[in-house]
């Protein structure tokens, strides 16, 4: 058995993912959700975390008080190393910020460099948080959708972006490297490409990479702003997918441009990580490496068993296994059902929670996402049960 094998009881634990039936029935996500349900809509991971970080934040617990914290010289150089060693990046201390959260800093990005009304260029189908930060702040959505190539894989469409960039009302391009849903990987061509097209019409570009940890064997990642030197770039890290630590909400805003920096940080207002983020952050960066191998390699594995099954036993689900994230995006609609009959066999009949296509986009109705970083026996079951409702 392996490391990830376990299966961890998460019920009872405040978890979103196994207690909150109320919540995402609130929400639309399911009409169903009981002790039975298997959820698997949100990317948060049921393995449990590495040990050095559980023995950082013991320490924290030894101390007995965990009040206001300062940052340490250690959690930056972390940082500095952690994306030195993989992927050749080299930060300045002062150009990290740290962030509650990325889906917080999103919400800091629009309102620090756009106006009300102004549009905001998003590459659909995409994270759905995006699309909220941009309408909750009454900004506009400017879709730039990504184009399905003949292998059934995501492409930029740079011909559309060009044109959207050379209007000034956009202002923003929220990228997703990996790209959640797809998994996609942009390769460094593509991704200087975005770059000049930034740079030629002074469109801030917006880098959320928060799966770029999580790939697979043979994939590479390349964090933009080290390939690039445009400057008017804001890279969003953390450690929370990376992990498992989503709920220590541990995010770092990386800003060169100073002036940039500056009023990110006055918009975003004073925040300090918790002692425990601090703590875990640090162990996490310095003493995971090998935790982190094992996890990605379970994962492809995973990605394995899924490849085998559906190609055996649900050869009319198209996708692609991801290059990158532990999410699949499966397109459903080669079972010539109504998107509504699709979602009733999953959720009601197979009582597998996923997440609709629709919130990745209005067209993305006939796909699910599902989200993997489970024991393999979890991930079995969902699809074994999944299977029966369409053979
Ligand atoms: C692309 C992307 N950005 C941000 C987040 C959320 O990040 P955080 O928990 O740090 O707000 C997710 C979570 O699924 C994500 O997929």
């Amino acid at each position: 058995m392996q490391l990830f094998d376990t299966v961890v009881n998460r019920r009872n634990s405040n978890s979103v993912k196994w207690d909150g039936g109320e919540l995402i029935k609130s929400i639309g996500f399911t009409e169903r959700f009981d002790n039975d349900t298997l959820p698997l809509f949100i990317a948060d991971m049921d393995f449990p975390v590495a040990e050095p970080i559980i023995q950082a934040m013991q320490k924290v617990i030894d101390n007995k008080i965990f009040g206001y914290s300062i940052i340490p010289d250690e959690y930056y150089q972390s940082i500095q190393n952690w994306f030195s060693r993989k992927y050749n990046w080299q930060i300045e201390k002062q150009q990290i910020v740290y962030s509650p959260g990325t889906v917080n800093a999103i919400n800091t990005c629009v309102k620090a460099f756009s106006e009300l009304g102004d549009g905001i260029i998003i590459q659909r189908p995409s994270y759905p948080p995006f699309a909220t930060a941009i309408e909750n702040n009454g900004r506009t959505i400017v879709d730039n959708h990504l184009v399905l190539d003949e292998n059934n894989q995501y492409q930029f469409n740079f011909e559309e972006l060009e044109i959207q960039a050379q209007d000034p009302k956009n202002k923003l391009l929220i990228l997703c490297n990996p790209h959640n849903p797809s998994g996609r990987i942009f390769t460094k061509e593509e991704l200087r490409r975005i770059a000049e097209i930034g740079e030629r019409n002074n469109l801030i570009i917006i880098s959320d990479e928060i799966h770029g940890d999580l790939i697979r064997k043979n994939a590479a990642f390349h964090p933009l702003a080290s390939i690039t030197n445009y400057d008017h770039l804001i890279t969003l890290t953390a450690i929370n997918k990376t992990f498992n630590v989503a709920g220590l909400h541990c995010s770092n805003t990386i800003i060169q441009n100073e002036e940039l920096r500056k009023k990110y940080e006055t918009v975003q207002g004073m925040q300090s990580p918790t002692p425990f983020a601090i703590a875990a952050l640090i162990a996490a960066y310095n003493e995971c490496d090998e935790w982190l191998g094992q996890l990605k390699e379970y994962l492809d594995g995973t990605f394995e068993w899924v490849d085998r099954f559906l190609s055996e036993q649900m050869p009319q689900v198209k996708y692609r296994i991801p290059e990158g994230t532990y999410v699949l995006w499966m397109d459903f609609s080669g079972y010539n059902l109504t998107p509504q009959e699709v979602h009733d066999r999953i959720y009601n009949k197979a009582n597998v929670v996923l997440e609709d296509g629709k919130m990745f986009g209005k067209e993305y109705e006939d796909f699910q996402r599902i989200c993997l970083p489970s024991p393999r026996s979890l991930v079995q079951e969902a699809f074994v049960r999944i299977a029966k409702e369409f053979n």
